[in-house]
């Protein structure tokens, strides 16, 4: 009888033990914040099933609530801010997820339909972009820019929907890239594709160690040659910017 009862507690709490505190950082300024309800929603059924997941939503919207979130006040800066200055906001609250084992970012306008588990834990993972997995990506070309990408330099293009890692790691890498963000915006310089340049310059000297396939940011209506896990939905862009 003892025996059984000892059995049966390791049963319960070793998948407690094992759990893993995973952080997930959404920004949702502005018209945004009426995707979240959905993405929390997919994200509690799809994502890190298993382990105990903390929602972080940067938003303007502070009536916003929803179980087991955390808002994160934030302005609306206006297009393209919203997005370059994504990591200013990561970085401001750090205390509040420093202590986590994984973070992970994705955009707000994503829904999970499948499993996103395990394989996206590592001490960096990116997601291959869904328009570049057998072409050269968009990189920064402006070689003033701190996210500039030679012509022979860059293997991989990576999204910026959705990337993440250890904690530790995402957070020592904001450091440089909020540096270089300042310091292009003091030259009067934008990159092309905003934070998610500057990720793509950062991650040719700190390669992922977790690399996915564009499952994991896959546009609502392509057809792609990939299974569905995370989708990036179909938006009107100009009307969401203005
Ligand atoms: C687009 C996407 C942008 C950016 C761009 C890179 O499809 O909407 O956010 O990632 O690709 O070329």
């Amino acid at each position: 009888m003892v025996l059984r009862i000892i059995f049966i507690f390791f049963i319960a709490f070793i998948p407690l033990l094992s759990a893993k505190q995973v952080g997930l950082l959404i920004v949702a300024t502005g018209k945004y914040i009426k995707f979240v309800p959905g993405l929390i929603k997919s994200a509690e059924k799809h994502f890190c099933p298993g382990h105990q997941v903390t929602f972080f939503v940067f938003t303007d919207d502070l009536n916003f609530s929803h179980p087991n979130t955390f808002i994160m006040p934030h302005s609306r800066l206006g297009w393209p801010y919203d997005t370059l200055m994504r990591f200013h906001a990561y970085k401001k609250y750090k205390d509040q997820y420093k202590d986590f084992d994984y973070l992970y970012a994705c955009d707000a306008d994503m829904l999970f339909v499948d499993t996103v588990g395990d394989e996206i834990f590592g001490n960096r993972m990116a997601v291959i972009h869904p328009g570049f997995y057998n072409s050269r990506g968009s990189y920064e070309t402006n070689p003033k820019s701190l996210a500039y990408v030679g012509p022979k330099e860059g293997k991989y293009y990576f999204c910026g929907g959705f990337y993440g890692g250890k904690a530790s790691v995402v957070l020592k890498q904001l450091d440089v890239l909020i540096a270089r963000v300042d310091q292009d915006l003091k030259n009067k310089i934008i990159a092309v594709w905003h934070d998610e340049s500057h990720l793509n310059r950062y991650y040719i000297n700190n390669p992922p160690d977790v690399i996915l396939n564009p499952s994991y940011c896959y546009p609502e209506s392509w057809n792609l040659p990939f299974p569905k896990k995370l989708l990036a939905l179909d938006k009107p862009h100009e009307e969401m910017r203005e």
